[in-house]
């Protein structure tokens, strides 16, 4: 039995999704800015996918741009606000220790460039607190970038209360969303927020495309330069199977998300329970309570949580760690190190994230196999301190 439990790090694509894509690839191969037949068979098939994606986070099809993933999204979220408000003055920046790697690198990029940033600490729910948040904004912020729900642990932010706070000091707010669409419902007017990005392959699409939600009148500085594609803000011949098969999985996603949700979250809280009541000191990371409803974070107690993932994948089970392995030595997750746990804890932590193939049975199946796995690792460990 091979059971998949890292639906944060991908998702499969989904058939339909899929089927959408071949189709494109074996029919839609003009260019979208192409004025015949065949580009604007293409173009056509881009706006289709705008619509969908669109209506996934609520917003309007215009306002969408398209990117080569949640990467670029971030990205370009950043560093086209930061070039976009250069001249105004405001030079400052404020994100939190639990963001992707997309916004911590840009943000660290941009401080070698004169920007001042604030990277707000958080406590061991996981949660930016709104307090932190009005402590750090001053005058002269530009942009706040907070993400919706985290990849790791799966807290969700208060964004709403967040976007406000920024918005009173007359700060942009950006929210990374890549892992809340497509799980949870996401409404960018609901939200307040002034730009968002997604990626395909976290709900079922395929990698390597995202999208840019900006709100209009937002003035962003281009990434690329090149062409006049998305409306001169993105260059380059648009990926047309790819963006196909995002919007076809926009939509599946949208439609199946109720139904999911609650599955996910029943299959997930089993899980957690199963593991806290059959392994001893197992602890759960995080918030318990807003969290996206297929992701939970639990550390082990005592044991290296490489070793772990190695030791379940030879059992057929895929899980992840935040930890990173460089020269030679096991960092810890930089998430949990935000939320103040210990390095120890921060190492010995697995995420287990659920989605589609996922069944009672295989949930069941993990639970049955880790006591024995878990203490066998920890009589080997027990034996190397000796
Ligand atoms: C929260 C978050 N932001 C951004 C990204 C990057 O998205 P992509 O893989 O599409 O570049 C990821 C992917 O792991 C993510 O989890």
């Amino acid at each position: 039995m091979r059971i998949y439990l890292d639906h944060n790090a991908t998702t499969p694509v989904d058939p339909v999704a899929a089927g959408a894509m071949i189709r494109s690839l074996e029919h839609l191969f003009g260019n979208a800015s192409s004025v015949h037949y065949y580009g604007q068979q293409a173009k056509s098939a881009l706006d289709d996918a705008r619509t969908s994606i669109a209506a996934l986070v609520g917003a309007e099809p215009a306002e969408m741009i398209f990117t080569s993933g949640g990467t670029e999204a971030d990205n370009f979220a950043i560093r086209g606000v930061a070039e976009a408000l250069e001249p105004s003055g405001r030079r400052h920046l404020i994100t939190s220790g639990i963001e992707h790697e997309a916004v911590l690198n840009t943000f660290k990029a941009l401080a070698k460039r004169g920007w001042r940033t604030t990277v707000l600490p958080l406590d061991a729910t996981g949660i930016v607190s709104p307090d932190r948040l009005r402590e750090a904004l001053t005058d002269d912020t530009a942009l706040v970038s907070l993400m919706h729900a985290n990849n790791e642990i799966g807290t969700i932010q208060p964004i709403a209360e967040l976007a406000t706070l920024a918005h009173t000091r007359g700060a942009l707010f950006h929210t990374d969303a890549v892992q809340s669409a497509g799980k949870i419902p996401v409404n960018v007017r609901a939200l307040g927020v002034d730009l968002l990005a997604v990626s395909g392959h976290k709900f079922y699409g395929p990698k390597g495309v995202g999208a840019l939600w900006v709100k209009r009148g937002i003035r962003l500085s281009p990434f690329l330069s090149g062409g006049k594609q998305e409306r001169n803000r993105r260059a380059g011949t648009e990926n047309v199977p790819g963006i196909v098969g995002m919007g076809t999985a926009a939509t599946v996603a949208l439609q199946k998300m109720d139904a999911e949700a609650v599955r996910l979250s029943a299959l997930r809280d089993r899980l957690e329970t199963g593991i806290l009541a059959s392994v001893p000191n197992t602890q759960v990371n995080g918030a318990r309570e807003a969290r996206v409803p297929n992701t939970t974070n639990i550390s082990f107690d005592r044991i290296e949580a490489e070793s772990l993932l190695i030791a379940l994948d030879l059992e057929g089970v895929a899980v992840s760690t935040g930890s990173a392995c460089s020269s030679g030595t096991l960092e810890p997750s930089h998430v949990l190190k935000a939320m103040n746990l210990s390095s120890h804890r921060a190492q010995n932590s697995i995420r287990f994230s659920l989605g589609a193939s996922n069944t009672e049975e295989q949930i069941d199946h993990v639970i049955a196999i880790l006591p024995r796995i878990v203490t066998k690792l920890r009589s080997l460990s027990l034996a190397g301190s000796r």
